[in-house]
């Protein structure tokens, strides 16, 4: 399992080191609070400010600058690849969505990044993934997100998606507030249940799409989900899992072998 670190902020992934690093514009805004990234703020507003008169316009395009500005810092310390989310207002429009992504590979690009180290973020609505369909054929690789349901998934892997993230934590969310139970067992999660069937139905039936679970609770979640492809971790649960030393069983990969948290998610494939 390759491990993913799902923020933005950059101390935490020096600290924790991940392959990749996925952002979103929650984590974006809260990255970009800090004050080392106060330079990349400037930079992404005065740049907006040379493309259009337009306020509205700039702000738009301050947002897009500063999400390939802080992936660019980003970039420099982890090996992989980063994701950056096109903007959720255009989750419904396939055309609108492509320009996004292609103004965010050619931000990129501008900056000495190739494509191959980016990910375009889509919502995984129908639009999103045509519109991944069509970029994909183009050779820029696509995160669809926000995928919650199996129908989805396949939709995502029909469509020769190059990775999806699959939520856990926010299908957790809503089945404790629609049964009023407060905890599950990591392994009948309900999030954990629904990753497990579209990464066993993948394997089984030959995708190459990656699976990337997403959005967790907890390390039991975590730890039910070693084997899958890749995992994306908020810094806190990456320092939990860091101080965690529970054994457990590598299910997704069927080894049966027994590993620590820490084996399982650098070595178990
Ligand atoms: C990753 O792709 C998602 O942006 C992230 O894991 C969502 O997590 P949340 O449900 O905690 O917002």
């Amino acid at each position: 399992t390759t491990v993913v670190a799902d923020t933005g902020d950059i101390e935490a992934i020096r600290k924790y080191a991940p392959v990749d690093a996925t952002t979103n514009p929650s984590l974006l805004l809260k990255a970009a609070q800090m004050e080392q990234y106060k330079p990349l703020i400037d930079d992404a507003i005065a740049w907006a400010k040379t493309q259009s008169d337009n306020t509205e316009q700039q702000v738009i395009d301050a947002g897009d600058k500063l999400a390939v500005n802080i992936g660019r810092e980003i970039l420099d310390i982890i090996p992989g690849r980063i994701s950056t989310e096109v903007d959720a207002r255009l989750s419904f429009d396939t055309e609108a969505s492509i320009e996004k992504a292609q103004k965010l590979i050619g931000l990129y690009e501008e900056a000495g990044i190739s494509k191959d180290r980016v990910l375009i973020k889509l919502a995984s609505t129908w639009e999103g993934i045509r519109a991944a369909e069509a970029l994909e054929k183009m050779g820029i690789n696509c995160n669809l997100t926000l995928l919650f349901s199996f129908a989805q998934a396949r939709a995502c892997a029909e469509a020769g998606v190059y990775l999806i993230s699959p939520f856990v934590g926010r299908i957790l969310d809503w089945y404790k507030k629609s049964t009023g139970k407060d905890s599950y067992e990591a392994a009948e999660d309900p999030g954990v249940v629904s990753v497990t069937k579209i990464y066993e139905y993948y394997k089984s039936h030959g995708y190459n799409t990656i699976v990337m679970g997403a959005s967790f609770r907890n390390v039991g979640e975590i730890l039910e989900l070693a084997g899958c492809d890749r995992l994306t971790i908020s810094p806190q649960l990456l320092e939990e899992l860091s101080q965690s030393d529970a054994k457990v069983d590598v299910k997704l990969t069927d080894t049966g072998a027994t590993k620590t948290p820490g084996d399982k998610l650098t070595e178990a494939q």
